[in-house]
């Protein structure tokens, strides 16, 4: 990260929709951070009895949602907790309300509020709130991605310049879904001798935006959803680092890397080369 002052944004909807977005992920935030109950348990489960929702994560996408349609009643919404409306305005919000739920259930700290805003279908503002580091990192398509925290003013996200690919140091996460997740652990079992590590930190925004600030030199995850990476995908491209699929593919639920450049492609290939993208 460098310091620097914020680049003007070219389109007036596109500062008001990040500042709803900043302010709906300050206060989920918030609320995440300081109602954790003690004794803070699993409400349901979803796709595999590992796959948990506490009461904190309806809560906090209750608050989003409620804040964002208080002031934009037009627009739509996808949010992982069950938000899900057309709208008719062209905006649509990607939401993730809390994303890294195991580590919130823990008490780990790695955990984020991820909200996205889409204009006819593609992302223009991206917003990552991560309580416990006591950062925030946003992007508006075209005009850079930045961080706030325990410094002052904003700083502006700059991926890492690339070392070879056996000395990168590469995320990754794991599907709920066990037979996935054993295909996964096979291939990062492959990948780790040919890399210099492999971290998995339990959120896949702060993946992206450790990729944005120069934390990490790659990220990889299969069977990610729109909500997962809405954000942190745009926040890394901002940031200058390159985002796709498989090869030639735009990143998708198939397969989601994300890279600086220089690693990309490597990645990207020695990842088709190994099959992460199916079992
Ligand atoms: C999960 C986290 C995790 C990733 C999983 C996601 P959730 O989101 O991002 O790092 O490996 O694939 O589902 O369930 O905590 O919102
Ligand atoms: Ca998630
Ligand atoms: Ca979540």
């Amino acid at each position: 990260m460098r310091s620097l002052v914020t680049r003007p944004l070219g389109d007036p909807l596109h500062a008001d929709l990040l500042a709803l977005a900043q302010e709906a992920a300050r206060r989920a935030g918030d609320l995440l951070r300081d109602g954790r109950p003690a004794d803070l348990t699993v409400a349901a489960t979803k796709s595999s009895p590992i796959d948990v929702v506490t009461e904190m994560d309806i809560a906090a996408e209750k608050l989003i949602t409620d804040l964002i349609s208080g002031r934009r009643p037009d627009d739509g919404f996808l949010g992982e907790e069950g938000a899900s409306s057309e709208g008719t305005s062209g905006i649509r919000w990607v939401i993730d309300p809390l994303d890294g739920t195991v580590n919130y259930l823990y008490g780990l700290p790695t955990w984020a509020v991820s909200i996205a805003a889409e204009q006819d279908g593609e992302t223009v503002v991206g917003v990552v709130a991560a309580p416990m580091r006591g950062e925030t990192y946003h992007a508006v398509r075209g005009a850079g991605a930045w961080a706030t925290g325990a410094w002052e003013g904003e700083r502006e996200l700059t991926c890492r310049p690339a070392p070879p690919l056996d000395q990168a140091l590469v995320s990754t996460g794991f599907n709920y879904v066990a037979e996935v997740r054993t295909h996964q652990a096979e291939i990062a079992a492959k990948l780790i001798p040919l890399l210099r590590d492999i971290r998995r930190s339990g959120s896949a925004a702060v993946d992206l935006c450790d990729v944005a600030a120069g934390r990490l030199d790659g990220y990889y995850e299969r069977g990610l959803n729109a909500w997962d990476y809405g954000a942190g995908d745009l926040i890394a491209r901002e940031a200058g680092a390159l985002t796709g699929g498989r090869p030639g593919q735009p990143l998708s639920r198939d397969l989601t890397v994300a890279a600086t450049p220089g690693i990309f492609e490597p990645l990207q290939q020695l990842l088709d080369d190994h099959g992460a993208w199916h079992d």
